[in-house]
C-alpha cells in the first residue's frame, strides 16, 4: 500500500509545496494553494512501461527513426494547423472555453478518420449523449464502415482496460479534467490529477504509437491550472477560441512540436456542426452601404493568413462628463494612444467625445497592422465622411503619427487584389518590397496619419 502525502498546489499555475504558501512563489499570485493528497507510488502505474526497453545513449548519427507518417484528418483546416496530419505517437491538447465546440471539433474528426479504430472517450457525455451529437453531425447516417468506439468513463486504470480490448489506433479523452487515476486521492481537475493523468496517457502514446487527443477546459481569461501545467507534457497545444455570440471559431497551434505555430484553421458553427472557412476575408467583410461614415477595412494577418476585418467607430459628443471609450476586440491602451495621436497630429479634439470602437464578426486582433483602419475609421466617423469599402489599410502608427511598415506587406496587398479592392493605404517604407505593376489595385504610400487623411477626406 502506497504511503499517502499531502502537497500543496497553486490551481493557478502547479507549483507544488510541501506546506501551505499565501503567495506563490512562481506566479506571484495570492490565496491559490489548495491541499492534495498523492499517494507515492505512480510510477508503478504507468501502463505498458513492460514492453519499455532499457534505453542506451546514442550517438546521433547512430539514430535511425523511420518517415513518420501522419493521419490525415480529412479536415483541410485541422490538418492545416497540425502541419498536415496527426503525428503517430503524439499526445495533443486540445484547449478551450465550455461550450466553444471542442467535443463537435474532435467527435466531428473521429467521424471523418473512418479509415482508423478511434476510441473516443468521454468523461462529460453518455455514450447515448455521444450518438445524439454524432446524429447530428452526420445528418445522412453514419457510414457503413464506422470503426468509431464511444465509451463513457473516468478512470484511468478503466479507460486502459478499454483500450486492451479494443486496441485503437487514435485515442480521444474528452475531456482531462474529468479524468482521474485511482493512485491520487484528489479529485479530479485537481492539479495533480491532472498532471499524473496527462503523464499516463503521454506514456501510452510514447510506448505504443497512437496518437492520443486530450481535450481541456480553460476559463475565460485561461486561469485553470489544468492546461498549463500539462503544456510541458504535451506535444502540442492548440487553442479553439471565438465570441460564442458568433458562429466563428479560430484553431490556434499555441505550440507544436510537429509543425508551426503561425497556422490558424478558421470555422463556422452551425446547426449540424463545424463548417470549414477557406476564405475567411470573404465573410468578414459585412455588405456595406457606401454611404455610411466611420468604418474601415484593415488587412491583418493572422498566422500566415490574411483576413480582411471591418473596423467599425463611433465618435459622438460626450453626453456626461467624462467621455467614454469602449473598445470591442481591440486593446484599449492601444485605442487611447491611437486618439492621443490624433488629437495632436490631426488637431482633432478628440478628448470631449465618445469614442467606441468595434471589430466585426466578434474576432480579437493583435496584428499591429490593424492602427491604420482603426485610425482612418475613427477620424471618418468624426467628420461623417464614409470611406469607400473597397479601400483597405496596412500599416502600424507611431506615437508621433508616423506611419510604420508591416510585416509581410506583399501578401495583403496580393490578398486585398485577388479580393477585388481598388486601393491599399500602406507605410511608404513598405513600398520598395512591391511591385506596383503586379496589381490591379491601386497602392497609396503614407508617410503620416496627416497623409492619409488628406488623401481620403480633402
Ligand atoms: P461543445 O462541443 O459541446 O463545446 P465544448 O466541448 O467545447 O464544451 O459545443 C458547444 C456548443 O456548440 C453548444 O452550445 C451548441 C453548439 N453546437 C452547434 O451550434 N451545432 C452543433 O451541431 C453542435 C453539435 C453544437
Ligand atoms: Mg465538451
Amino acid at each position: 500500500m502506497a504511503k499517502a502525502k499531502t502537497y500543496y498546489f497553486c490551481q493557478e499555475c502547479g507549483y507544488q509545496s510541501s506546506s501551505w504558501l499565501g503567495r506563490c512563489p512562481e506566479c506571484g499570485k495570492f490565496g491559490t494553494f489548495a491541499e492534495e493528497v498523492v499517494k507515492a507510488t505512480p510510477i508503478q502505474s504507468l501502463r505498458h512501461s513492460a514492453t519499455q526497453t532499457l534505453s542506451v545513449p546514442k550517438r546521433i548519427q547512430d539514430v535511425t527513426y523511420s518517415e513518420t507518417k501522419r493521419i490525415p484528418t480529412h479536415c483541410g483546416e485541422f490538418d492545416r494547423v497540425l502541419g498536415g496530419g496527426i503525428v503517430p505517437g503524439s499526445l495533443l491538447l486540445l484547449g478551450g472555453e465550455p461550450g466553444i465546440g471542442k467535443s463537435t471539433l474532435l467527435l466531428q474528426t473521429a467521424l471523418s478518420i473512418h479509415d482508423r479504430k478511434l476510441l473516443y472517450v468521454s468523461g462529460e457525455e453518455s455514450e447515448q449523449q455521444i450518438k445524439m451529437r454524432a446524429d447530428r453531425l452526420v445528418p445522412a447516417g453514419m457510414p457503413a464502415v464506422q470503426e468509431l468506439f464511444v465509451v463513457s468513463e473516468t478512470v484511468t486504470q478503466r479507460i486502459f482496460e478499454h483500450i486492451d480490448a479494443v486496441q485503437p489506433d487514435i485515442l480521444v479523452v474528452d475531456s482531462i479534467q474529468t479524468i482521474s487515476t485511482e493512485d491520487i486521492d484528489s479529485p479530479a481537475g485537481s492539479v495533480s490529477q491532472i498532471r499524473q493523468c496527462t503523464t499516463e496517457f503521454q506514456h501510452y502514446a510514447k510506448t505504443t504509437g497512437v496518437p492520443v487527443l486530450l481535450i481541456g477546459h480553460i476559463t475565460k481569461d485561461g486561469t485553470l491550472a489544468g492546461p498549463k501545467v500539462m503544456e510541458h507534457i504535451v506535444d502540442a497545444v492548440l487553442q479553439f477560441e471565438g465570441d460564442r455570440n458568433y458562429g466563428y471559431r479560430i484553431l490556434r497551434a499555441l505550440k507544436n512540436r510537429f509543425g508551426s505555430t503561425a497556422e490558424i484553421g478558421i470555422f463556422e458553427m452551425q446547426g449540424n456542426g463545424l463548417r470549414e472557412v477557406p476564405n475567411p476575408s470573404e465573410f468578414l467583410l459585412s455588405q456595406r452601404d457606401e454611404t455610411l461614415s466611420g468604418a474601415a477595412v484593415a488587412a491583418t494577418l493572422e498566422g500566415a493568413r490574411p483576413m480582411f476585418i471591418e473596423v467599425q467607430s463611433l465618435v459622438s459628443s460626450a453626453v456626461y462628463g467624462t467621455p467614454q471609450r469602449n473598445a470591442n476586440g481591440f486593446d484599449m491602451r492601444r485605442l487611447s494612444m491611437l486618439l492621443a495621436v490624433l488629437e495632436k497630429r490631426c488637431g482633432f479634439k478628440l478628448g470631449a467625445k465618445d469614442v467606441f470602437l468595434n471589430i466585426a464578426g466578434g474576432l480579437r486582433v493583435n496584428d499591429p497592422a490593424i492602427d491604420l483602419a482603426v485610425a482612418c475609421a475613427i477620424l471618418s466617423s468624426n467628420v461623417d465622411i464614409p470611406i469607400s469599402p473597397r479601400i483597405a489599410f496596412a500599416a502600424e502608427l507611431g506615437l508621433s503619427g508616423e506611419v510604420r511598415p508591416v510585416a509581410r506587406v506583399e501578401q495583403r496587398v496580393a490578398e486585398a487584389d485577388r479580393l477585388g479592392f481598388e486601393k491599399i493605404f500602406i507605410s511608404k517604407y513598405n513600398l520598395r518590397e512591391l511591385d506596383p505593376k503586379r496589381y490591379h489595385l491601386e497602392i497609396v504610400s503614407v508617410s503620416v496619419i496627416e497623409e492619409a487623411f488628406r488623401a481620403l477626406f480633402a
